[in-house]
């Protein structure tokens, strides 16, 4: 991380003298509705991000298999693990390193009624399971390293034909982020608006 950067710190630091300023969100997809509390030093914390939004509809859209395990890591207040978990109707692990991202994800578990657990961990450091799917928006500005850690990282805990799904913006490295991992993997772009990409790769 950078010194200095605001942006940075509120995002991926612990500070607990961040003041909170619970608000919620509310969101409805595919006929059903959703309210997702948020807070100071989380992530898109006054609306659904839109590349996290641009996933997930391409998930539904262009997903053709079903998943018994599912792990959304980095996940925030829980948008795309708890939307995937109502929809499917499948149990989902979700991790994030930020404290307030995972107390905020039990929170809107709880809320919109979904049978998922979150807990803290620095990337996979205290992820014991495989999953069929691992699906996540990753934190593109905590630089390419922590970045491939996510993506190689995921691909490693992977079942036998598992899947990684991930959004990220070609302004980002879109390219050179899919041209490294076709050295260990296959990756197929499903789908690409305003500069984002939705990304799945297999082992
Ligand atoms: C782009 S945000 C996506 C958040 C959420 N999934 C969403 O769609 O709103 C990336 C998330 O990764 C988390 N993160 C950053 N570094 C991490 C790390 N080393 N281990 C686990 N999570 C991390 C951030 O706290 C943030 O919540």
């Amino acid at each position: 991380m950078r010194n200095g950067d605001k942006y940075l710190e509120h995002y991926f630091t612990n500070n607990e003298n961040l003041k909170s300023e619970l608000r919620d969100i509310n969101f409805s997809f595919d006929a059903y509705n959703f309210t997702f509390t948020s807070d100071n030093g989380v992530f898109s914390k006054n609306k659904i991000d839109y590349a996290s939004l641009f996933l997930v509809k391409t998930f539904f859209a262009f997903n053709k298999k079903e998943y018994q395990t599912i792990l959304d890591i980095g996940c925030g207040y829980g948008f795309i693990g708890i939307t995937l978990s109502k929809i499917l109707n499948k149990h989902i692990d979700m991790v994030d390193i930020n404290k307030r991202a995972v107390h905020l994800s039990e929170m809107n578990i709880k809320k919109n009624k979904v049978d998922a657990t979150a807990w803290e961990s620095n990337i996979y450091d205290k992820v014991e399971n495989n999953y069929d799917l691992i699906i996540t928006n990753p934190p593109i500005r905590a630089g390419k390293s922590i970045l491939m850690d996510f993506l190689k990282g995921g691909l490693a805990r992977l079942n036998k034909d598992g899947e990684l799904w991930f959004v990220i913006s070609k302004d980002q490295g879109a390219k050179s982020v899919k041209k490294e991992l076709e050295k260990i993997c296959t990756c197929e772009i499903q789908d690409k608006s305003k500069g984002f990409w939705v990304i799945s790769a297999k082992n």
